[in-house]
């Protein structure tokens, strides 16, 4: 075990959970750490909340075979990984528009942990698992619960992140929609504040990231970037793959990853998976209602039709008191 699990304390988590229709959770500190290139003195991973479930899988999951071909996504939900996966997918598979159409993104680049945070009728680690090369695989983990042999066989790591209202917002309607959260938008952000929504804390999960920026396996990507200036994205990731694709191609490739286009191409916008929950849940008649996509709104500001200038203002007050280095606050604020 190179773990060690701790039971969540937090009172009003333990009073609301159930209530809320939340998962069981846990807090997962890593206890080995030393390979991972963070070279920061006295740093030491801090502990992730997951679900109960991930103890099922975590050291076969920590002992995973990497190829030195893998592509790896990493990403904390909702920050663009469904996006960044198809430009990441495509560049390195010569824009092959017809495969990508022809074979879902679940399929092409699987989410390689969800068998141990939900429950899910695959298998995503085993197919991940056997991928032909190059697999592309998909994370949500924090840099000290990946593979150990991530950081011997150093393949290739893009790592996306994204303004933390909006991480919220979206997440939030990613619950209520997919888990069939049962809490408000405003005990959601206080959990998630408290580091009580599974994946979290947030800006440590960002900021580790960051922090193996040096090696040269890794390539930081950035959401509001996307939103700005997608071209400019494309072009640093096809020189982190050394692909090259001329200004015609960049230009329809910028046109297929335009959120209507994403909308509705049904190889990357889970529609199904949405539709069948609702389903199961009785709830088809939210089938239409916005928030219930999985391609959603796409939007830099759209976390400000949902929060209250009050509760925007205390995750921003959030952010000042955690994240005291100015060049970290900046990715945040
Ligand atoms: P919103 O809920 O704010 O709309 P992830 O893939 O990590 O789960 O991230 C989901 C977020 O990315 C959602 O945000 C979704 O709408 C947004 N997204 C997906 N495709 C997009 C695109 N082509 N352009 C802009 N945003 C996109």
């Amino acid at each position: 075990m190179n773990v060690n699990y701790y039971e969540i304390t937090d009172p009003v988590y333990r009073t609301t959970w159930k209530k809320r229709n939340q998962p069981g959770y846990v807090l997962v500190e890593p206890t080995q750490y030393w390979k991972i290139p963070i070279r920061e003195q006295g740093w030491k991973p801090t502990p992730c909340c997951l679900t109960t479930r991930f103890k099922v899988m975590d050291n076969e999951f920590r002992n995973m075979e990497i190829h030195k071909d893998d592509i790896w996504l990493g990403s904390f939900p909702k920050s663009g990984t469904t996006w960044s996966q198809e430009m990441v997918w495509l560049i390195c598979n010569n824009l092959d528009y017809e495969q990508a159409r022809k074979n879902k993104l679940i399929m092409r680049f699987p989410f390689v942990e969800i068998n141990s945070i939900a429950n899910v009728p695959s298998d995503f680690f085993k197919l991940a698992r056997e991928m032909p090369s190059p697999r592309f695989i998909k994370t949500h983990l924090p840099v000290s619960l990946l593979p150990d042999q991530i950081w011997t066989v150093k393949p290739k790591i893009v790592y996306v992140y994204r303004k933390p209202k909006s991480v919220i917002v979206s997440y939030y309607h990613h619950c209520v929609t997919l888990a069939n959260y049962n809490g408000t938008l405003e005990e959601f952000t206080r959990s998630f504040m408290r580091d009580l929504q599974v994946y979290t804390p947030y800006h440590n999960h960002v900021i580790e990231y960051h922090k193996i920026d040096h090696l040269d396996n890794v390539l930081l990507l950035n959401y509001e970037d996307m939103k700005t200036d997608l071209v400019e994205v494309i072009r640093r990731v096809c020189v982190f793959f050394n692909k090259s694709y001329t200004d015609e191609q960049i230009t329809e490739l910028c046109n297929h990853l335009s959120f209507e286009s994403m909308k509705n191409n049904p190889s990357v916008n889970a529609q199904e998976m949405v539709d069948m929950v609702l389903a199961q849940t009785n709830r088809l008649q939210e089938k239409d209602n916005m928030n219930r996509q999985f391609i959603r709104k796409g939007q830099i500001d759209g976390w400000k039709t949902d929060l209250s200038p009050e509760l925007a203002e205390e995750i921003d007050d959030w952010t000042r008191s955690n994240v005291k280095t100015a060049t970290y606050q900046k990715l945040f604020l």
